[in-house]
């Protein structure tokens, strides 16, 4: 008895210790190219939320080893401009975290900005010899090209609006001034739901 209540009870604080970790895409400045913080811990559960700033970025999944190219049946936000420089975008993007162990490297498809250091990690090594948010900064610099999602990768994916709609994928574009053009996100163990979020 004292075990099952036991249980019980940590089964409700594990739920209700799922936190949300925001990240800015986009600097103070505009021409700030930065993802703030480039690094964050989360935990199994946590939902990660990204908040667009200046002027017109994007977030694709990429390998380690690859910074900026997409990873295969990686996530990818589509573009969401916006010129307002006193609040994020009236959408964000976000997904839930399912296994910590594995890390999510990301960065921003625009023109050259992986390059220039808009580049971000989940559960990435902090310390040491491991693959560092550091080292993948550095890697992105040496990147030929910044490569952009195609309109097929993550095919078979719906995802739930915020309002509970669930959306198709696969409609093709690379511009999320629209929800409805979302496109090529992918499940993959690492993820839980991907949504777009309006707040
Ligand atoms: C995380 O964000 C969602 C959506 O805004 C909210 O409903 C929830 O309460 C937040 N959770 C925490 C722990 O702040
Ligand atoms: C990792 O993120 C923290 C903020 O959470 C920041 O202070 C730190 O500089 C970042 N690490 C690197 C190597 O950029
Ligand atoms: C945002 O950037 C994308 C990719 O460069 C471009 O196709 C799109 O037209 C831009 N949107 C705006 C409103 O500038
Ligand atoms: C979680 O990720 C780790 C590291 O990539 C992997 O070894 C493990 O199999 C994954 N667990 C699940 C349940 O997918
Ligand atoms: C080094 O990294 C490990 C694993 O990421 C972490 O547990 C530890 O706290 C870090 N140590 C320092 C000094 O940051
Ligand atoms: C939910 O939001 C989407 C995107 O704005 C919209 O297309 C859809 O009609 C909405 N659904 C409901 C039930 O409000």
């Amino acid at each position: 008895m004292h075990f099952s209540t036991a249980v019980s009870v940590l089964a409700l604080a594990g739920s209700s210790l799922a936190a949300n970790h925001t990240i800015r895409v986009g600097g103070q400045s505009a021409s700030d190219l930065v993802f703030i913080p480039n690094n964050v811990t989360a935990a199994e559960g946590d939902i990660v939320i990204f908040k667009f700033w200046p002027k017109n970025h994007s977030i694709a999944q990429a390998a380690f080893a690859k910074p900026c190219e997409p990873l295969a049946n990686g996530f990818w936000s589509g573009y969401v401009p916006t010129t307002d420089t006193t609040k994020a975008a009236d959408m964000s993007y976000s997904f839930e975290v399912k296994n910590a162990s594995q890390p999510i490297w990301f960065y921003c498809t625009q023109a050259q900005h992986c390059q220039d250091g808009m580049v971000g990690g989940i559960n990435v090594a902090t310390n040491g010899t491991g693959n560092t948010i550091t080292k993948f900064i550095d890697a992105a610099k040496d990147a030929s090209a910044n490569v952009e999602p195609t309109a097929t990768v993550g095919s078979g994916l719906s995802m739930t609006m915020a309002n509970g709609t669930e959306m198709p994928s696969g409609s093709a574009t690379g511009n999320a001034a629209s929800p409805l053009e979302m496109s090529n996100l992918a499940m993959s163990g690492a993820f839980g739901m991907l949504a777009y979020l309006f707040m």
